[in-house]
């Protein structure tokens, strides 16, 4: 077997209210409500998952919310790990329009013990699949025992033990600290992540291949940079290809980074037992399932046959970047 395990370490409870117009201070009458399981690692999973990739999701889910997973898409893909608490809520509320007002919760911190937990079932997981990659997606809770972030290292140390590879996209400290660990083999920043991570503002395709390259000499094996409308790169130590698939409509831009992370793992799978990485392949499917995504309303992707045609060329580091970084930190 082969495949990929997703971790989603703090799923989102998505809830939409659409309104006629929205008046603060006022009682609402919602037209309709939606409501859905979200989180990054499970939108990897699904999507691989419809293009026949062998895939499970690992997600702690809080006890009393176990309900909900019987309302998400491919079920049987989601490998849960009840623990105590609750599930975080985001509520968006959009007007006819579409002007939307989004209340967000805060990821709920973990105890050290269900933290474990869910390390445990993730090993597990990449055991019984020989998966070739854990992909760790999205925020990290804070452990309720240390007050600090949920510790990921001994996590991808064993996965690594047992022979898979480690990919990462977070943001924020929990990035900072582990893209220099040594236990992350592939991350996969957006624009300003990565101009974040290397500390100043990124124009040009020339200097987004000088940061990635830096994320390399820290020990990352491949940076998977997306970068909105001007596509995408894959840098390694000793290679680098930009690729860009034109969108067939701009409807939803969210969830787009997760579906171009699908296509490069899916495309990351071993065959014939080895391990080496065909960058270009895996790049040119990348870019297409991120267009395909920014075309479509919501991140559910059901299906992978409109993918536009990608175009994949060696990087050109003159180009100006359609939009310009912004580094929210010192
Ligand atoms: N306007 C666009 N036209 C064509 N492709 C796009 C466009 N926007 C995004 N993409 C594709 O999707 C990929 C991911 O987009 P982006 O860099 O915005 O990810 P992201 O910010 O990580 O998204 P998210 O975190 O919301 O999933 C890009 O590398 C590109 O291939
Ligand atoms: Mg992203």
């Amino acid at each position: 077997m082969s495949g990929v395990v997703t971790l989603t370490p703090a799923p989102v409870l998505d809830r939409t209210y659409l309104v006629a117009s929205m008046a603060p201070g006022k009682v609402n009458r919602a037209i309709e409500v939606h409501e859905y399981m979200s989180g990054k690692g499970l939108n990897v999973s699904r999507t691989l998952h419809v293009a026949r990739h062998p895939t499970a999701a690992v997600m702690p889910i809080g006890r009393d919310d176990e309900h909900l997973l019987f309302r998400t898409p491919f079920p049987h893909i989601l490998r849960i790990m009840p623990i105590q608490g609750r599930i975080r809520v985001n509520t968006a509320i959009v007007e006819d329009g579409g002007r939307t007002t989004n209340v967000n919760q805060s990821a709920i911190p973990m105890s050290t013990t269900d933290w474990n937990r869910v390390v445990d079932l993730t090993v597990e997981q990449i055991q019984d699949m020989d998966a070739d990659w854990l992909c760790a997606s999205g925020t990290h809770p804070f452990n309720s025992d240390t007050d600090d972030y949920v510790d990921m290292t001994g996590l991808f140390e064993r996965v690594r033990e047992a022979g898979a590879r480690v990919a990462l996209d977070t943001s924020g400290v929990p990035l900072d600290r582990l893209v220099t660990s040594g236990l992350v083999n592939l991350i996969k920043p957006n624009a300003d992540e990565l101009a974040n991570l290397v500390g100043r503002n990124l124009a040009t395709i020339g200097e987004a291949l000088e940061a990635g390259r830096e994320l390399n000499h820290g020990g990352v094996e491949v940076a998977l940079v997306s970068l909105g409308a001007d596509g995408a790169l894959a840098i390694t130590s000793d290679d680098a290809v930009w690729g860009a698939a034109v969108a067939p409509q701009l409807v939803n831009t969210t969830g787009a980074g997760d579906a171009t992370l699908a296509g490069f793992l899916g495309n990351s799978i071993r065959e014939d037992g080895s391990h080496e990485l065909d960058l270009e392949r895996a790049l040119a499917t990348a870019v297409s399932w991120g267009a395909l995504a920014v075309s479509l309303p919501t991140t559910l992707i059901t299906g992978l046959e409109d993918a536009p045609v990608p175009t994949v060329a060696a990087p050109d580091p003159e180009r100006v970047l359609l939009e310009a970084t912004h580094l929210t930190k010192k």
